[in-house]
Formats: C-alpha cells, structure tokens, sequence
C-alpha cells in the first residue's frame, strides 16, 4: 500500500518521503525467518541472515533502525564525502518500473562527514552491524587524502569501511581502480587503518567496485586487492552499460543502471572475482537481487553476504523477509546445512 503510493510521487520524492516513514517508525517491523541455514559472516563480522541494505539508500545514516527493523541483517550508510555536497541537477534518479531497474545519476548528495559522524554518535550501538562507504568530494584536489580524511573520521563509529571507487557519477572517481592508483589508495588507507587500530585487529576495509571493468583491470585489481590485503570486496556498484532491455528514452540518460538488469552482468562478475580471489576474500554479492532464486544464485557464485537497494523501491517492505524465505527453502532443497557450504559451487573452483 505505502510502497503503491509511494510509485505515485515523483522518484527522488517518494525516497524522501521513504526516509522520513522509517525515520518515524511508520513503516512496520518485520523479522525474517530464522533459520541456522542461513547464519553466514564476513570479514568477521557474524549476521543471522546474509542480506544487508546496499550503500546510497540511506547516505547521511537518517533512518538507520527503520531499515534494521525491515529485517535486514546489516546496513550500509553513505556514501559519504568529506565535505557536503548537493550532487548532480535534478532529475538525476529515474525509474524503470517494467524493467525493475532505475538510472541515477545523484552525484554523491550527502551532509558531509562531520553531519554522518554526529548521527553515528548518538545512535544505538544495537543498530548494528553497520557499514560506512566513503567517497571523494567532486572538486577534490587530492582524492586519496579525502578517503583517508573519511575513514579516520568514521573509523570507530562503524563495524567496516567500505571504498567507493566504482560510482560512475563522480567524474575521474572509476580511474582509481587502475592498478597504480589503486595501489596507492589502498596503501594510504590500510596504513591509516593499522594506526587507528593501534595494534588491535583492524576494522574491516572493503573496496566496492564497477561492474563494467574489462578482464584484464578485474585480474589487476584483484592482485592490487591481494597484494595489500583488503579484507573484502562489495560487487558491484551500478552499470554505465544499456543493455536493450532499457527504452529508449532512457538510453542516452547518464548514470548508472541498477536493479534486474544488472543482475546477471553483477553475478557474473561475482563468479570472476571469486575464482581471482580464490575463494580467500569475502565477497559481497549486490545488483538485481529481487527474489530468493536472485540471492542463491550470488551464493552459488562466491558471495559470503549480500546487498540490495533497487528491489526495496518496488517491492515494499515485506521484501526482506519474502527473499530470505525463499533463499532458505532453496538451501533446503538442495541439501545444504550451512549457507557457506553453497558459497561459490557454481565457480568450478
Ligand atoms: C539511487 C541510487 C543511489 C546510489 N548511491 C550509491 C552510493 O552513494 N554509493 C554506493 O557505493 N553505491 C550507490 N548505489 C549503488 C547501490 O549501492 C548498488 O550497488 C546498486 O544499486 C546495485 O544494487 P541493486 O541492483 O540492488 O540496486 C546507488 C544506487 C542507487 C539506485
């Protein structure tokens, strides 16, 4: 019902008026099956259930208990840059409701990092496990030190760090996943981090990336990731691609696609990584997971946990519950005890 009315009002308003329902609590709770089939972790990090919400949905951390009370496992806020910025001209998010996708092209809209991390500290640490993801101001001279100057500030506020190098809106902002300036990033950043932790473990860092990478920079970036150990990867971010399923009044609108049509692209791409990786880094499977069969087959790919966004503007709040239902009933059917032992069947590895 909400969710119908929510179609009506124009797409950046209806998220508005989304965030305000969860803010107040106007959107009922629901708990998802449990299930011991379905306990999952990464990156140490342990979760009843493997579906957290996806980074972009809530970026300044406003309505962080309503969407832990819609049953997802864990949320991640952000992306967030050091200084606040208003992103892009509207209209910059359109949706593709027949395709169940969306284009947007916001631009990293956020309050800025002083804004997140006053949210943070006044939150309830049993809201939790909750993600940062970090980006760069537009105007940045100095990308890598608008990184560090975010993971410094959100560090211990939140349970892992996630790397946004992969939002196609922020121009310049993919080429940090070349091999050189990966490696330079990651090298700051992990530096950063084993200070912060003073000899205690680390929070958790992951690197969020494109899913539009060509298969030399996939093998590239997963030795750079390797190489200076990142703990995890998020795959992946939205597609600058237009597959024909799009109309054709929105093939020439920039930004990127996400939802079911990215599913296959994302899941494939997963698989890639998986096999990169060997099996040894967690990965986060996210893009067009709409339905339980869309959540198994990222398990079967390689993914320890998983992220949505674009299903929760269509399907409404019973969402999480329905998909996490259905991934159990799958796992049953197939004879798995433990989500880990589908993880990456699919890979031939
Ligand atoms: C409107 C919108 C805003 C987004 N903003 C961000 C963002 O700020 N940072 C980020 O890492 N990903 C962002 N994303 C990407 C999502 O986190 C996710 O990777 C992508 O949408 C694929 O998942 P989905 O098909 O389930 O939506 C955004 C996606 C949408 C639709």
């Amino acid at each position: 019902m909400l969710t119908r009315a929510l179609q009506l009002l124009p797409p950046e308003s209806a998220h508005g008026a989304a965030l305000w329902a969860l803010r107040r609590g106007l959107v009922p709770a629901v708990t998802p099956p449990s299930s011991p089939r379905l306990a999952t972790s990464f990156c140490g990090i342990d979760l009843a259930h493997p579906l957290g919400l996806a980074a972009g949905f809530d970026k300044n951390a406003a309505a962080v208990p309503g969407l832990f009370r819609l049953g997802f496992s864990f949320v991640e806020v952000g992306t967030v840059t050091p200084r606040p910025q208003a992103g892009n001209p509207r209209p910059r998010l359109f949706r593709l409701r027949a395709q169940q996708a969306l284009i947007n092209r916001m631009g990293f809209n956020n309050d800025g990092l002083e804004a997140l991390r006053a949210r943070l500290m006044e939150r309830d640490p049993r809201w939790s496990p909750l993600g940062a993801n970090i980006g760069a101001n537009r105007d940045a001279k100095d990308p890598v030190a608008d990184y560090v100057a975010c993971l410094r500030g959100l560090y211990e506020l939140v349970d892992y760090v996630a790397i946004n190098v992969s939002s196609p809106n922020t121009p310049g902002l993919r080429e940090l996943q070349g091999q050189a300036r990966l490696d330079e990033l990651l090298g700051a950043l992990i530096e950063a981090c084993s200070a912060l932790a003073g000899g205690n473990r680390a929070r958790p860092l992951l690197l969020k990336i494109a899913p539009d990478l060509a298969p030399d920079d996939e093998a590239a970036l997963a030795e750079v990731a390797l190489a200076r150990g990142v703990d995890g990867l998020i795959v992946a971010n939205t597609t600058i691609e237009r597959p024909q399923i799009v109309p054709r009044r929105y093939r020439d609108e920039p930004g990127g696609l996400s939802g079911a049509p990215l599913f296959l692209k994302s899941t494939e791409q997963l698989g890639r990584f998986y096999r990169l990786t060997g099996g040894k880094l967690p990965l986060i499977g996210v893009g067009g997971i709409l339905r339980g069969a869309d959540a198994y087959a990222k398990i079967r790919a390689g993914a320890s946990a998983l992220q949505l966004y674009t299903a929760l503007i269509y399907r409404g709040p019973r969402l999480v519950s329905r998909i996490i239902g259905e991934l159990d009933r799958l796992l049953e059917l197939d004879g798995y005890a433990r989500l880990g032992d589908a993880r990456g069947v699919d890979t031939g590895t």
